[in-house]
């Protein structure tokens, strides 16, 4: 008895201290580094601004500092303003590696008044090819909004202020790999992708407007913060020590779904779910349970 008691606040405390799940409004000087481009990544006003840029020379990123395995990360963006043809910011979170786990978002700028595409997609053991892409119904360069990603062991939820634009729901019972192993890192890079991002590569980036600049603000991560004592969060079981623990089973509830399927059949202008000649042999596995409008 006494042998087995010990052994469970052994295991206990090695739980805890394996992963700490933290709640916070974040400060880019902690929570962040700027990783490329030479200056060209800057923190501002005591952490509470970030802003990458891009001239000929180069582009910029970021990372931070933190792993994690599953949470619910907010992040404000303002994308680059006026003429951003061929730039392209991507948010996204990343584990690494061959067999590596990612989900993003992309988004591809424009020509002054055209709109950008919020691309999205979602990875896991390394194989992609899951896209879907949106026009937003607002102009992303006038304001921040805030873009979410909510990354549980049952789904992964793609918002934009608050309204779900896409969910990838854990498939694993049809036989497709979820991201629920390989802790991921927060990133963010603003670079020049003239050859494919606007209008398939038409229009190229005018230098004449650079620098472009992108602005982050208002970081918040209800997440578990993985450390490398090789324990991570179990499927199965939300994280102990945090009052703010709903996320880890949150679902959609009926009204977020009608408001997805709203954002689906009025802004979603890609979806690899409905593309028949790109999979003529039948759809992946993982398209019969999309929410499709
Ligand atoms: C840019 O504007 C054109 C014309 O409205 C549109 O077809 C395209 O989807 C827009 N976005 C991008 C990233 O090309």
């Amino acid at each position: 008895m006494a042998t087995s008691s010990c052994s469970r606040m052994l295991m206990v405390s090695l739980l805890l201290s394996s992963f700490i799940v933290v709640s916070f409004a974040g400060n880019f000087n902690q929570d962040f580094d700027i990783t490329w481009g030479d200056g060209r990544g800057k923190i501002l006003n005591n952490g509470k601004l970030l802003t990458l840029s891009l001239d000929k020379p180069s582009g910029s990123g970021l990372q931070s500092k933190n792993q994690y395995l599953f949470g619910k990360i907010d992040m404000q963006l303002k994308l680059v303003p006026g003429n951003s043809a061929g730039t392209v910011t991507a948010y996204y979170l990343s584990s690494q590696g061959p067999t590596h786990d990612e989900i993003d978002f992309e988004f591809l700028g424009n020509v002054s008044g055209d709109p950008y595409i919020l691309h999205t997609n979602v990875f896991s053991q390394g194989k992609g090819n899951r896209e879907q892409q949106f026009y937003l119904w607002f102009d992303p360069t006038a304001d921040f909004h805030t873009y979410s990603i909510l990354w549980n062991p049952k789904s992964i939820l793609f918002s934009v202020d608050g309204t779900p634009i896409r969910e990838f729901k854990n498939s694993e019972s049809k036989g497709v790999p979820f991201p629920k192993n390989q802790p991921m890192r927060i990133y963010s890079s603003l670079w020049n992708a003239d050859d494919w991002a606007t209008r398939g590569g038409l229009v190229k980036t005018d230098w004449s407007h650079a620098p472009f600049t992108a602005s982050y603000r208002n970081f918040k991560a209800d997440a578990c913060v993985w450390s490398s004592s090789g324990s991570s969060c179990k499927a199965n079981s939300p994280p102990s020590g945090s009052k703010n623990n709903a996320w880890f089973s949150q679902q959609l509830d009926s009204t977020s779904q009608g408001r997805m399927k709203w954002v689906q059949k009025n802004y979603m202008i890609y979806n690899y779910c409905a593309d028949t000649k790109r999979f003529p042999q039948g759809f992946p596995p993982e398209c019969a349970t999309t929410n499709l409008a």
